[in-house]
């Protein structure tokens, strides 16, 4: 049974890839619902820790159950960008493997008032930790149309970003932009009409690009990626599961800026510059969960995981 309604995503595969030793340190930067925390545990032995981090408190309760159950876990209410302080504070500088499962719960994308999801009406919210910083709402009472369709591009691919953008401005100034289902009709009605009954609903990249603004997601992956990587102890493993391209192409750069640091040209018979890989991938193509995965758990499709290995 899923831990309460979130179907962990390749969870043999993030286990077996992050868990090289069953008495080690681990870190999970995306507690969720804690499937892929009980799987870990699971396979650590007597002496194994796993700490665990998410930035919803709801996500932390359930966390806070798990804590009751097992000595060898913890949990800290704190963004993965944060990791770097949360590990000082836990006394842990070197840690044996740390695993992020990116994006949001189903529990997230299922309750209509936390905002994330268009088809259920509810506020423009859309923050993973609704008790800090500015919500969707709040964010767009202030955005200029340049920028707003800088966002829809950037994250979303969006097309039609500067029509969308314009658009949802305009609802905003009319009063028409409240809920949900405001944005997600702005949405239909910017695009073509031929573009209006495709595969992918009219608002799909809009909501993505929107959730990762709100969040900073961006920002959040490169400082929690590189803190993980500065904390790995050699033979370390780093386990990134990306749902869209443009955060799997952020892995990647994140991930081969440390295998391949060095920025001499190609024509210089030696290094100059001094810098040395302190990375090696393990698994560099992504995996991609199997079609009988993604059958079960539709949420699985886009899911790609990256794997990575601290030199000594
Ligand atoms: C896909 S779910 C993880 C599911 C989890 N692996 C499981 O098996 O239940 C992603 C989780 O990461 C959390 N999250 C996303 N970005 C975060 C960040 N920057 N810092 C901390 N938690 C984050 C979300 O709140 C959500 O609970």
């Amino acid at each position: 049974m899923p831990a309460a309604g979130h179907v962990p995503v390749l969870r043999d595969a993030f286990v077996e890839a992050l868990c090289h030793r069953p008495d080690g340190r681990y870190v999970d930067a995306t507690f969720g619902r804690g499937g892929h925390a009980r799987a870990l545990l699971a396979r650590l032995g007597a002496a194994g820790r796993l700490l665990a981090l998410d930035r919803d408190p709801e996500a932390v309760a359930e966390g806070r159950r798990l804590v009751a159950e097992d000595g060898r876990f913890s949990i800290r209410h704190a963004p993965f960008g944060e990791l770097d302080a949360v590990l000082a504070d836990e006394g842990w500088n070197e840690v044996d493997g740390v695993g992020f499962d990116l994006g949001v719960s189903s529990p997230q994308l299922d309750e209509a008032g936390r905002g994330f999801s268009f088809g259920r009406e509810g506020p423009l919210d859309m923050r993973m930790d609704p008790t800090r910083g500015p919500s969707l709402a709040d964010r767009l009472a202030r955005v200029d149309e340049r920028t707003l369709a800088r966002v829809l591009r950037d994250h979303g691919d969006e097309r039609y970003a500067a029509r969308i953008a314009r658009a949802i401005l305009r609802a905003r100034r009319e009063g028409r932009m409240k809920t949900t289902r405001d944005l997600e009709n702005a949405c239909f009605h910017a695009v073509p009409p031929h573009a209006r009954y495709g595969r992918t609903h009219p608002a799909t990249r809009t909501f993505q690009a929107l959730r990762i603004w709100v969040n900073d997601e961006m920002g959040q992956l490169e400082a929690g990626l590189n803190a993980a990587m500065d904390h790995l102890a050699p033979g370390g493993r780093l386990v990134v599961i990306s749902f869209h391209s443009g955060e799997d192409r952020r892995v990647r750069d994140l991930i081969e800026a440390r295998v391949h640091p060095c920025t001499c040209p190609p024509e210089f018979p030696v290094c100059v510059c001094g810098r040395t890989p302190s990375m090696r991938w393990l698994q560099k193509k992504p995996l991609r969960p199997s079609e009988a995965e993604c059958a079960a758990n539709p949420r699985a499709r886009t899911a790609r995981m990256r794997v990575a290995e601290r030199l000594a």
